[in-house]
Formats: C-alpha cells, structure tokens, sequence
C-alpha cells in the first residue's frame, strides 16, 4: 500500500488491519500521541470541506505530527494556472504525506504519479471518497460487530455520490452483501458500478422506489444529499433534491437494530427529530472518522518507510494498471470531461476491468 486512491488499492486484510489499529487507537489514544512526532502532513483542498479535513488535520496533531496545507485554490498559485502534477511535486519537499481533495475526478491519481510522499485521496470530484468509506466501515463494524451478511440501503444520490461508488467496491470482499438502491431515476448507480456489481458474485442488489417499502428490510441505511455542486443544469437539481426524506414515520417499520449512516453534510434528506433516535449513528460515524484516519496515516507512513520508496518509475503505481503511454500523445483520450485528464496532460493510463477497458484515472469506459 504506496498510496489511498481507491479503495480497491486497499485488500481485505488491508481493510481488516485499518479497522482493528482504529479501534485500538480509540480506546488508548495516548499509546499513539508521538507515533508521527517529526512528520508533516500536507492538506490540498481545492474543494469545500469541513470533516475530511479537520479530522484529518486532529488526527496527525493527535498523532504529534504537524499539518500544513490550503483549503481554497484561490489563496495559492493554482490561482495562476498551476497544474496538480506540479504542485505535487513541490508540496513533496515540504511534507511527509499529501492529503488531496479535487473536483476534478482522477486528480488524486494524477498527482500520485509526480509525489515523492504517499498520497490520500480525500474525494476526487464524483468518483471515489475511499477515507469516508473505511470510516464508513469502522462505523458498521463498531455498530453491527460485522461486516458481511448486510442489507445496505443506499438512498439520493448515487450517479454523483462518490461516497456511494467506493462503499460499494469495498463492500465487494466481504460475503452476503445485498445493495438496495433507492433513487431518483436520474440520479441511479453509473453503469460501470452496475457491470461491477453484476460482475461480482459476492453481491447483490435489487431496485426499489419508496423508503417505506424496503426500511424493514436493512440493517444499514446510507443516506447521502443530492448535491446541487455536480449539476449543470439546475433545473433538473430541483427535479431530484427532495424525493427521499428519512421521517420519524418510515424509520417505524426499521429493525430495533440497525443503523442510519451518512457521510454528512445533510441538507434535508434527514430529519432533525431523528438525530436522538439510538439507529441515527451518523454523527458517531463522523468522529470514527478521525481515528480510522489516525490509523491510515500511521499504516501508510510506516508502509513507507518501510519500502522507502520513491515514485521515480513513472507506471509503477499501482498493480491494478494496465499502464501505456501513447508517444506523442498531446491530449488525453478521455471522453470525461470532469476527468482531471481533460485539463492536464498526464500520461495515458488504463486499466481493465470485468474485460473493459476504462481510465485509470476516472474510471471511464474508453
Ligand atoms: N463526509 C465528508 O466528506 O464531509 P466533508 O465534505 O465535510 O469533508
């Protein structure tokens, strides 16, 4: 483990391990306090946040390291045209490890390719948000005591919801997962997380259209918010936001044990008068969040050190790739336009999945 792009970087046992040095880090927080003593921790943020960031930056303090970073692109020469490549390879001389949110998707893989340091991607635009998703599965293990033989509810946005796309990959090593997706018809599973699902025997999925019908099957609800940032078109933003809204009334009919997750923000999704009902575990999950973070610098940084590795080989990221470069490729062949390869030139990647061939960067079928 060089890096966390996606969470299919991460194994089962990889996945296993994260959990249970969380859970240890919970319960003896002080054994931990100087475990980073000395390292600095690099926070780019090209897009709003405030738990990714935050608890990332209460982890490495809590952890005795240090943190240093911007939040808003403006402040900085990216302001000036500056590409992610470049600033990567700058950022590297000034820290031990990079955490990145971008809106553009791929960009955490992009700029794995020029860091020196391991890097940790914090969302990249729709596609993949892997630390919400281990905290996510800190959260179920914590609450439940299992990770498989789940019902999991994923209810609003699941077209954009990048929180949704990584839970579902990583919910593909465990056994007896059964996904019910519930959303409106615009805002359903991209097609490639469907060959993906179908492609999985490990999973299973049905499709269904109100919350009541289903609540009483699910031992996990995943709520998310349809977010009014990835549409271009707000007109139909407003045909979707407010479709799907946890009441007091639907959670009537849910088992007396299971819980309601959601990555937060909220805007209306949930319910206020839910938030003191025992199953509403989301702010909970919001505070694993700092530990399993905790936990991730700490496996990463000693993973690290460990190979002492240093990216001087320029498609020796990730074993996962099918890497070529297409010599005197000037522009990427992409067809995503959110890709970070649509404003950078980066070298040309692929990878194969289910026989597709996709980007590696965004995921995009080529
Ligand atoms: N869950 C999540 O990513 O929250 P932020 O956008 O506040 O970081």
């Amino acid at each position: 483990m060089k890096h966390c792009i996606d969470v299919c970087d991460l194994s089962k046992e990889n996945l296993i391990s994260l959990i249970e040095l969380a859970e240890k880090i919970m319960d003896k927080p002080k054994d931990y306090a100087e475990y980073c003593k000395g390292r600095q921790l690099a926070t780019l943020f090209y897009e709003p946040s405030t738990r990714t960031r935050l608890s990332f930056t209460s982890a490495m303090y809590a952890l005795g390291g240090s943190v240093l970073g911007f939040s808003d692109e403006q402040s900085t020469s990216v302001s000036k045209g500056e590409t992610v490549a470049d600033t990567t390879r700058i950022i590297s001389s000034y820290a031990d490890m990079i955490v990145m949110r971008h809106y553009k998707e791929g960009s955490a893989m992009a700029a794995a390719q020029y860091a020196s340091v391991p890097v940790i991607n914090a969302g990249d635009g729709s596609h993949a948000h892997p630390t919400q998703t281990l905290t996510d599965l800190l959260t179920i293990h914590k609450e439940l005591g299992r990770l498989d033989q789940l019902t999991i509810g994923l209810c609003g946005d699941l077209k954009y919801g990048r929180t949704v796309h990584s839970l579902i990959k990583a919910m593909s090593d465990f056994e007896g997962i059964h996904f019910v997706l519930i959303a409106h018809e615009i805002l359903g599973l991209p097609e490639y997380m469907l060959q993906d699902l179908e492609a999985n025997p490990q999973l299973s999925y049905s499709v269904a259209s109100s919350l009541e019908d289903v609540m009483g099957e699910l031992d996990v609800l995943y709520m998310t918010r349809v977010q009014r940032e990835r549409f271009d078109d707000m007109t139909v933003y407003e045909r979707c936001r407010g479709c799907f809204i946890l009441t007091p009334e639907i959670m009537r009919s849910a088992k007396e044990k299971m819980i309601v997750l959601h990555p937060l923000p909220r805007l209306d999704e949930i319910a206020y008068e839910l938030d003191d009902d025992p199953r509403a575990a989301y702010f909970r999950q919001a505070r694993n969040g700092k530990f399993i973070r905790m936990s991730l610098i700490c496996q990463l940084l000693d993973a690290w050190d460990e190979e002492n590795t240093t990216n001087k080989e320029p498609f020796s990221l990730c074993e996962i790739l099918d890497g070529r470069e297409i010599s005197g490729l000037k522009y990427p062949l992409c067809p995503n336009e959110r890709c970070i390869t649509a404003t950078e030139v980066l070298p040309y990647l692929t990878k194969v999945q289910a026989g597709e061939i996709l980007c590696a960067y965004c995921e995009t079928n080529l």
